[in-house]
């Protein structure tokens, strides 16, 4: 059951004038609303006390309506822990060198790095993908590489979010001409509606809704990316 069913159950059960502590049933619907949208994907219900909540609230937000918080810090944090431990157990030998893509998993990567308990080294990638017309060709150009050679080394690539995987996919293939020891993607978030990436993402977070989010260092329009939560955008 979510806060608006919990708080409709309520409503019908002779209205809010007869619950002594409205103060109460808020946080209750609050809690019920968080609790029902951490995961995302399908059966959740769009929540009005948590647009207005959100919104109002937080000045990161520049009064921007938001439709959910999609994944609180809380969750994230878990998620963190969790993928670590999962990095952890998947790499006992060799050199480990994380990749971040940047902008957008900049956070991500810093929690998750200080989550995987054995050596690593971090560094980071800029990519910049050409326009429709090269497509067909697959070039991936890289405003930031990594000095350091990839050869022999277990290179794990982190992104914050697949969308279409169209700009993993041409990193996966220019980084694999490198000789790396293995190359697995890790992503916090997964639209699961790529087309175009063949190459399996091994470490997922979560499996996200198809809808735009923003915060944990995703962005709009460069803005949000340092909103400690995720949230949907209305
Ligand atoms: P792809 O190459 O289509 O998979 O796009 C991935 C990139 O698009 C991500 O690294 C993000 O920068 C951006 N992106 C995709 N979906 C979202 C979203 O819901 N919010 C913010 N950025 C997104
Ligand atoms: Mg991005």
């Amino acid at each position: 059951m979510n806060g608006f069913y919990f708080a409709e159950t309520v409503i019908g059960r002779g209205g809010l004038s007869q619950v002594r502590d409205v103060s109460i049933v808020i946080v209750w619907i609050r809690q019920m609303c968080r609790n029902d949208t951490q995961h995302g994907g399908a059966g959740y219900r769009e929540s009005t006390a948590a647009v207005s909540d959100v919104s109002t609230a937080d000045p990161r937000l520049e009064g921007r309506a938001v439709k959910r918080v999609v994944y609180d810090e809380v969750a994230l944090a878990a998620k963190c822990r969790e993928l670590g431990e999962a990095i952890t157990a998947a790499y006992p030998d060799g050199d480990l060198l994380v990749l971040g893509l940047l902008k957008g998993s900049f956070i991500f990567v810093s929690d998750l790095v200080r989550q995987v308990h054995r050596p690593l080294a971090v560094d980071f990638l800029v990519a910049s993908s050409y326009g429709d017309a090269t497509v067909s060709s697959g070039i991936v150009r890289l405003l930031y590489d990594p000095e350091t050679t990839l050869e022999g080394k277990h290179i794990l690539l982190v992104e914050d979010i697949v969308d279409s995987g169209r700009t993993l996919a041409r990193l996966v293939d220019l980084l694999s001409e490198r000789k790396p020891a293995s190359l697995e993607i890790c992503a916090l978030l997964h639209k699961h509606i790529a087309t175009e990436l063949s190459h399996p993402v091994r470490f997922v977070g979560f499996d996200a809704p198809d809808e735009f989010l923003v915060g944990y260092g995703l962005d709009h329009a460069e803005r949000f990316r340092h909103v400690p939560y995720i949230a949907s955008l209305l």
